[in-house]
Parts: C-alpha cells; structure tokens; sequence
C-alpha cells in the first residue's frame, strides 16, 4: 500500500502545480483545537551524580540548557533547552564530630555521595562552623551555568537526611531498608536542613527555588543502608506528613512562604496513588504539587493519580524517568502514555550523563569520563526543543502523537511515531478555527529510533485543505510545526 502511495504521490508531484495529491494516509488522527491539557511548565533534569562530576563544563550546560548547537566528540548536538533543574542537596560528610561518623555502605558508588551543607548537630545556624557552604561546587556550578542559559525552574530535593540525622548514620537507608531512617526527634532538623539551603540560595546563589521536596521514592524498600549504593531513605506515609509540616513552618518563618513543597517523588504511579491518599488532609493541604517518577514504565494508574491531582487543584509533574534503553523506543513509548494518561505539566529525565544506556550522553562519573550523544539523545531533542514552556498542551487524538499550541506565535507541535511498518501518517486539523494556510510548508525533524537519522530537518511536508501527512519509517519518530494556526 506504500508503495502504491509513493507511486501516486510521484505521478502527483511529476505532474506538478497540480493540486497535491489528496491524503492517501495509512492513519489519521484529529487533533482536538478544544482540548487543554494544561499549560506546559517545561522539561528538565535533575543534577546529583552527573552534576557533581561533570558540572563545571560549559559544553555541557550549552547542550542541556540552550537550543543552539554545540559540537561534542565530532557531533554536532541540538540543544535540548531545558529549562528544570532539580538541585539533589547531600547527606553525606566525611567529618567526625563528637566520635561520630557516617556510616557507609561497602557498595556506596563513591560518585553517588552528595557531599551535604550540615555537618553536625553542634547548631542550625547557617553562618556557624557546623555548616559549609562550600562543598558539592560541581554541582553548584552547573546549577549556575543552566540559570545563566535560561532555566528558571529551580527545584530542591533530597534523596536522604544528613547521615547524622539518620538512626544507623548511614544515608544509604535503614538497615532494613523497608522502615524509617530518620530519627523522630530529627524531622524538624530535616525540615530546617532543606529551609536553610532554600534560603541559603535565595540569598546568596542569586536565585529562589520554586520548590522544595524534602523524600525521595520513600515508599520503596530498596533504601539499605548496609549494601546500598546511592543515599535513599524510607519514609512512611506518617512520617512524611510530620516531615512536611516541619517544612512549611520552617520555610514560612524564613520568609520563604511562596516556595511550595512538592511531594512525595515516589518511585511508582501506583505508589503515589497511595501515598496521597495516606498523607492526610493536613499534610496534603502544604503539598501545592505532586511529584511522581516514571519507573513503573508501562503499569501503573497513571490516569487515577491525575484525577487526584487535578481534583485536589494540584499541579502534577513527572519528575524522574530514566532507563537503559539507549535506542529511544522506551523513552517515546512512555512519555507517550504520560501524556495521554498522566497529563504532567513538566517532564524530567534523572540523568543526562550516565552508562549502560541509562544517559543521553554516555558517561561514566567515577572514571570522570564522556562518551558520545546516543540515539535517545536525539528522540529526547524532538520533544524538548518544540513542545515549549508557556504552550498549551493538546489532545492529539491518538496514543501515538502528542501536540502543544503556540498562542501567541499561532504555531502547532505535533511529535508522533510510527510502531507499525512504514506508512504515511496522516494529521487532520480540520477542527482548527483556522488549519494553517492551504500549501504552506510544515517543517518537520525525524529521528529513527535504535539508529538511523538524528534530528534530520526538512520542508517537504505541505498543508493541503485541513490536514497534512508524511511517511514515517517503522519506529520513526517526527515533530512538525504547523505556522498560522488558530484555534
Ligand atoms: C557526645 O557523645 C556523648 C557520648 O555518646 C553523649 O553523651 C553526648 O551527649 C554527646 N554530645 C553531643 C553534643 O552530641
């Protein structure tokens, strides 16, 4: 049947000035001009490991944070233009204080260890010798260089207490993994260890953080301290509800009450389904958003957690992805279902530099070494470059296509792959008040999932009456950008 498509397709262009052939596409999706999936807040990454090995590079902070092209080990890189960034404050030290010091796993992952501001229970305040403020400059730097490129979404989250504030003393998690680490006389100090850093920054590192999340996955019972090899902590849903409460009063007495807290980062929708519906009235009225991480991949109620969310007037992020796949296919497949099914209003990736095709970059951050940009860089590029902050996110009619509307610039983004064998995709804007301007070229990028073309851009694609199509090879992803558009 493609062929048969090419064929004419041919005949039509051979014969020329003709009128364009009329869609023979193999599907079709309609896009809805009603729709309004909420305003887009952005994309993002969250700093930690990557950041505290790689964060003085200004390549790297080009490639991440503007939209321009960098070159990096003979390729030439399209920005990402992220404008999130998630600051990972430490909990680990290597001072001993009072005899004591912190435990550490015989697994840790050395890049894995955040140094932390607070360095012992001697006091709380910032300008005493119990805290350095000079430490994790790695991380800082990059968290600087992305604010000087553009971003402007700051948030601030912890993946355990300081050691000293945990009951084994190690920021790996409990020795059970599965039961609380944080001692109960400690939430408060937990709480004013994220305060002050919030502050901290406010005053002195020329920005605010527009959120602070004090947990990270603390439902999961993966946090061991004894064999783990990054800082994690459980936290039950009662201790994270006293957790936050501490938070708000100890932000708020900072003068910090417009900072909001966000919660609970869990690993799972399922489990952040849980969570919410265990924190309690109380608790969940200082959380202004919810943060979920996208590892339960393709399971997972995403639909009820947006439900929660929305009807409790939340806004809902998806604050953490990331798995080995460096072919792209599972990055599309999911972010595709989280728009379809979990509405975020923001996206972030874990770790942009990472091995084992968990980065978009390949990195290894103990040898302190950089590979090359992998396939799912370029899949990640056709969504971030396009669908920007401030659009309207759109229902783009199917499970394999995401749009985002430009009011003020009247332009439409639409990304979609193509799981099946090659065939022309088919886009319908016949619900448009305006549908573009008949014969006017839609630009578009493709990129081949696995391998094959990254980010190739082209202007063959033409507006004809209400719709337009193009043909997509099996597992093709493509973006187009439809000017004039209205609503
Ligand atoms: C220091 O350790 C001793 C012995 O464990 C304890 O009694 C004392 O309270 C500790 N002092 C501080 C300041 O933590």
């Amino acid at each position: 049947m493609v062929d048969s498509i090419l064929t004419r397709l041919a005949i039509g262009l051979s014969l020329t000035l003709v009128a364009i052939p009329t869609a023979n596409a193999d599907i079709t999706t309609t896009l809805d001009a009603k729709s309004n999936l909420g305003a887009w807040e952005g994309w993002g990454t969250s700093l930690a490991w990557w950041a505290a090995t790689f964060g003085t590079r200004d390549d790297l902070a080009d490639i991440f944070f503007t939209t321009k092209s960098t070159s990096f080990k003979g390729q030439t890189l399209p920005g990402l233009g992220l404008n999130i960034v998630r600051y990972n404050a430490g909990a680990s030290s290597s001072n001993t204080y009072n005899g004591t010091k912190m435990a550490v796993s015989s697994k840790m992952i050395k890049s894995r260890q955040i140094e932390g501001y607070w360095l012992d229970w001697a006091s709380s305040n910032p300008s005493s010798n119990s805290w350095k403020w000079t430490v994790d400059s790695a991380q800082r730097n990059m968290l600087w260089k992305a604010r000087d490129r553009g971003a402007d979404l700051f948030e601030l989250f912890s993946n355990s207490p300081m050691w000293w504030m945990c009951k084994n003393h190690n920021p790996a998690g409990s020795d059970d993994g599965s039961s609380d680490n944080l001692q109960s006389w400690n939430y408060n100090a937990h709480a004013v260890y994220m305060a002050t850093i919030a502050k901290y920054a406010a005053d002195n590192w020329g920005f605010k953080f527009q959120s602070v999340n004090p947990f990270n996955e603390p439902t999961a019972d993966w946090w061991k301290g004894p064999t783990g090899t990054q800082e994690g902590c459980h936290f039950e849903a009662s201790t994270q509800a006293s957790v936050i409460g501490e938070l708000r009063k100890e932000l708020d007495s900072r003068g910090l009450s417009s900072t909001i807290i966000s919660a609970s980062d869990e690993s799972y929708y399922d489990q952040a389904v849980t969570t919410f519906n265990k924190l309690g009235s109380t608790a969940l009225s200082k959380v202004a958003r919810i943060n979920v991480h996208g590892y339960q991949y393709a399971k997972g109620a995403r639909d009820k957690l947006h439900s929660l969310a929305s009807g409790a007037g939340k806004k809902l992020w998806q604050s953490e992805y990331g798995e080995n796949d460096a072919t792209g296919e599972r990055l599309v497949s999911n972010m595709l279902l989280d728009f379809k099914w979990l509405k975020p209003t923001a996206w972030v990736y874990w770790q942009l530099l990472d091995g084992g095709g968990w980065g978009v970059i390949d990195a290894d951050n103990d040898a302190k070494s950089l590979g090359a940009a992998n396939q799912k860089y370029f899949v990640l590029a056709q969504f971030t470059r396009h669908v920007r902050p401030g659009m309207r996110i759109l229902d783009a009619g199917s499970d394999y296509a995401v749009a985002a509307y430009d009011a003020s610039a009247k332009k439409l983004v639409i990304v979609a792959v193509n799981w099946g064998s090659a065939q022309y995709l088919n886009f319908d804007l016949s619900k448009f008040s305006t549908p573009g301007v008949d014969g006017a070229v839609v630009k578009r990028w493709s990129t081949q999932i696995g391998s094959g073309s990254r980010y190739a851009e082209a202007s063959d694609t033409k507006i004809s009456g209400k719709r337009f199509w193009a043909k997509f090879d099996k597992n093709m992803v493509q973006t187009f950008e439809v000017a004039n558009i209205v609503l």
